[in-house]
């Protein structure tokens, strides 16, 4: 007696048509999964960035400025010095904010505080901001990340 052929051929024309069919489900999400995440660029090491009027930061105030893909905030102390941090905080990635109030540099989210060398003090946060360096150049102020 000889087997049916019916049965094998079913068999690879099913798994051809699930290739096949495997083959357009991919090749329709790969591009709108590419789409929708776009892949990560790295920043530069260094990085300098313009952070305004030396003049317009008055004692005890601090401003966020842009700063690569995050933003960085540069703070004039009650004794005049000018100092610059990553903005993030690094607890939950929150922007932090000056409080001349507290004299410190103060995350709304959960409350966390840094003094006015990047410390954290209180809160949450796990570790200090990333401190950059900070020059004038006429009336600007200059923040610079170094490698
Ligand atoms: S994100 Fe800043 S304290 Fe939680």
């Amino acid at each position: 007696m000889i087997p049916p052929a019916e049965p094998a051929r079913r068999g690879i024309l099913n798994w051809l048509l699930g290739l096949w069919g495997g083959g357009v489900v991919a090749s329709v999400v790969y591009p709108v999964t590419r789409y929708l995440a776009p892949p990560e660029v790295p920043e530069a090491p260094t990085l300098s960035v313009g952070a305004g009027s030396a003049q317009t930061l008055a004692p005890n105030t601090g401003r966020v400025v842009p700063f690569g893909a995050r933003p960085a905030i540069v703070i004039r102390t009650p004794a005049g010095e000018l100092r610059a941090f990553a903005a993030t905080c690094t607890h939950l990635d929150c922007t932090v904010q000056y409080r001349p109030d507290l004299q410190r540099i103060w995350c709304a989210c959960h409350n966390g505080e840094y003094d006015l060398n990047g410390r954290n003090v209180a809160g949450p946060p796990p570790r200090p901001l990333d401190s950059y360096d900070v020059n004038v150049t006429g009336d600007e102020i200059v923040i610079t990340r170094r490698a």
